[in-house]
């Protein structure tokens, strides 16, 4: 991909594709409820199209055009044994979270995924598993996929603490313990993504939150729904980055999902002086929605640290592009996940930036950016990881020469249409080999 520097302000009104954490979720639970589910606004990215792959391994059936989605649910007790191995590509969303639906399962399955997911660690939801009755085996004492999961006579209920704050880990749990003997909490040293709660809810399970814990009870079955999946405010993320640091620009984001662990981007980016507003609030399927207006601004450094890091462990990577336009420095701390998501995103921001000419410099538990440097055109490889690849288009918007991505279709697996979506908005950046063609946007502007 080649992003040419941006000589004008970007502007336009658009929508952003489905959420992808919401879109794996309505897929798994469609497929354990009873009755048919049908999804709006489902992201067909890589990541979210082989959940669907795995349920349908699993025997369910499910039809899938675009965004639109009907999954005839099978019933908690409906799975059938695959005849092949699942294979998840890159999402480890869809490894951990079918880890927990499969440890209950009267069949065995083996599961695995991408070189990236071999490499990812499985003990956080492979241990507590265990310690619930769950039989799973794979490399490095079931650390590493491929994974084994063998059939076995009941799950029992668990209280568990996370040592990190992770949706996923806490997910597959909460899935698990759908199928266990007794109820199950678990707790987490600050809170992550809720969507797994919020979507139990909606399908009608018994499900409870106080403070930072969790608890499930053994269901009886969930309901088929309707669900509208917002925009996902990780992609929305660049958008916003791109728009505050390019400028003259003001970006219109409709229909982005605001749900508030999910919203530490737009607060970091408001403190470092960001002109964001979110508009038009509502409410889609039990998640908050909204729109958000964003316009360029003068951005200054901050520290980012604490509990804030799992409600924006995924734009870092954006958010440290930000922060290269910014002036002054912003230090972020207490993101030590950052090295085990799908590349180590701590080495690959700070040697993405340093390319670029700007200062970075990697923390053990984050890194530091002196904003304020001007930045030059690069060829930056994006090591295979979705979100590094896109931060650092954003970052060529505003770098004197060209800024080449290496391996940039690994954009598809969260964000299909990344480069025409951003043209629209006035943004030079083409795709190079296959076509980006997947999804037509509108520019309302
Ligand atoms: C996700 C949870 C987060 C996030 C990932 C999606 C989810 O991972 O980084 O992109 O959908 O549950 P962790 O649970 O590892 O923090």
């Amino acid at each position: 991909m080649i992003v040419l520097k941006c000589n004008h302000g970007l502007q336009g009104t658009v929508t952003v594709p489905g959420d992808k954490s919401i879109s794996h979720r309505a897929v798994m639970l469609g497929a354990l409820a009873e009755g048919i589910t049908t999804i709006d606004g489902f992201l067909p990215g890589k990541d979210c199209l082989a959940t669907i792959d795995c349920f349908r391994k699993l025997g369910v059936n499910i039809c899938q055009t675009g965004s639109r989605v009907e999954v005839e649910g099978v019933g908690l007790r409906g799975l059938r044994a695959p005849q092949e191995v699942l294979y998840v590509g890159n999402s480890g969303t869809t490894i951990r979270l079918l880890l927990g639906i499969l440890a209950a399962q009267p069949f065995r399955t083996v599961i695995t995924g991408d070189e990236s997911i071999c490499r990812r660690p499985m003990g956080r939801v492979v241990v507590p598993l265990r310690a619930m009755g769950a039989r799973i085996d794979g490399e490095g004492d079931g650390n590493f996929a491929p994974l084994s999961v063998y059939p076995v006579n009941g799950l029992s209920g668990i209280d568990y603490s996370t040592p990190v704050a992770s949706a996923q880990v806490k997910s597959a749990l909460l899935l698990a313990g759908l199928y266990a003997q007794s109820a199950t909490t678990v707790t987490e040293p600050a809170v992550s993504r809720d969507h797994t709660e919020r979507m139990l809810a909606y399908f009608g399970v018994d499900i409870r939150r106080e403070g930072l814990s969790v608890q499930v009870r053994p269901a009886s079955g969930l309901t088929g729904r309707h669900v509208v999946v917002p925009g996902d405010i990780s992609s929305a993320a660049f958008l916003m980055a791109a728009a505050l640091i390019v400028p003259g620009s003001e970006v219109i984001i409709r229909n982005v999902g605001v749900n508030p662990t999910r919203t530490g981007v737009i607060d970091v980016l408001k403190a470092m002086g960001g002109d964001i507003n979110i508009e038009n609030l509502r409410d889609e399927c039990g998640e908050p929605v909204a729109d958000v207006r964003v316009r360029h601004s003068r951005l200054r450094g901050i520290t980012i640290a604490g509990p804030i890091i799992p409600r924006l462990i995924d734009e870092i990577p954006v958010i440290a592009v930000a922060a290269a336009f910014a002036e002054g420095t912003t230090t972020i701390r207490d993101a030590a996940e950052l090295k085990v998501k799908e590349s180590d995103r701590i080495a690959a921001i700070v040697n993405g930036l340093r390319q670029m000419g700007g200062d970075a410099v990697a923390l053990p538990d984050g890194l530091r950016v002196q904003g304020g440097r001007p930045l030059k055109g690069a060829v930056i490889d994006s090591q295979g990881d979705h979100r590094i690849a896109m931060a650092f288009a954003i970052a060529g918007l505003m770098a004197n020469g060209d800024t080449v991505i290496g391996n940039a279709e690994c954009i598809d697996v969260s964000f299909p249409g990344f480069a025409a979506l951003i043209s629209t908005l006035g943004a030079n950046i083409a795709r190079t080999g296959e076509s980006d063609k997947c999804i037509e946007y509108k520019n309302y502007g």
